[in-house]
């Protein structure tokens, strides 16, 4: 695992879109699984500046959501689908046909859960896999559980997921208790992961990584220590009283 310590959300951004840029450059054909929340938001506003600046070419990249809540649609202004395009789709070059979104609102969800794992199966597995990280250690909408569903599937968001997600809703609506999500399954065969996490909040669930060892599913991030390309950029308030040791070592850390 590599760790990259910024110094604040900004730098984060800059330092997460040039590794994407990068990508893009590397593998003018990758297949991309792209989150939202606070955290990607500067992120993508770094990647959309470097791309209307430079003459990369977009039209061949693949684009997924990593999780949607269940009863929204890619018009609601909270749903995972519209904060993409918001944030990113809309402000690059890119087809409609290059971008595939689970759908919050389908009819049958255990079909919709099928028809994404055929897609995803269609591109073999993900090149590249961003996502931040829940308080709680969720990973899209994975949320701590007894056992884990491998691949694409309903999930019941936490208590706790619903309180922090809270701040992005109105006040009179209510935020979804489901969402359909990727599995570990997939996250896990990514040809690369990269999480995100900035803020004071984030700091209890980055150390909670570092001090506790076991892989299990109460704590989904801890699976992620058996990923064999894993990158973490923090900013210094995430990563608490570890900033300088990971300033220091810039390479791999166990
Ligand atoms: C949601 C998403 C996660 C994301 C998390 C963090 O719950 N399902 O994929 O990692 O939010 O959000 P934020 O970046 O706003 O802290």
């Amino acid at each position: 695992m590599r760790v990259i310590a910024c110094e604040n959300a900004h730098q984060l951004g800059d330092v997460a879109s040039e590794l994407i840029l990068d990508l893009f450059v590397q593998n003018p054909e990758a297949a991309c699984c792209l989150p939202t929340g606070s955290t990607p938001i500067p992120v993508y506003q770094a990647l959309v500046e470097k791309i209307r600046t430079s003459d990369i070419k977009l039209n061949e990249l693949k684009f997924f959501n990593l999780d949607e809540y269940v009863g929204l649609g890619v018009h609601h202004n909270q749903s995972y689908a519209y904060f993409l395009f918001e944030h990113l789709f809309s402000q690059i070059n890119v087809d409609s046909s290059q971008i595939t979104l689970l759908n919050g609102l389908a009819a049958d969800l255990d079909v919709e859960c099928t028809r994404y794992n055929q897609l995803i199966d269609a591109i073999g597995n993900f090149d590249f896999v961003m996502d931040g990280i829940g308080v709680n250690g969720h990973i899209a909408f994975n949320e701590p559980a007894e056992f884990f569903i491998p691949r694409t599937h309903i999930s019941a968001i936490a208590p706790s997921t619903i309180e922090a997600n809270k701040r992005f809703f109105a006040q009179d609506e209510t935020v979804p208790d489901q969402a359909l999500t990727i599995g570990l399954e997939d996250i896990m065969k990514a040809k690369r992961f990269v999480l995100i996490a900035t803020g004071a909040n984030k700091k209890a669930v980055i150390e909670r990584f570092f001090n506790e060892p076991e892989i299990t599913t109460q704590f989904p991030m801890s699976f992620l220590r058996m990923h064999p390309n894993f990158t973490m950029i923090l900013d210094k308030e995430a990563c608490g009283s570890r900033y300088d040791y990971f300033r220091n070592h810039v390479g791999e850390i166990k």
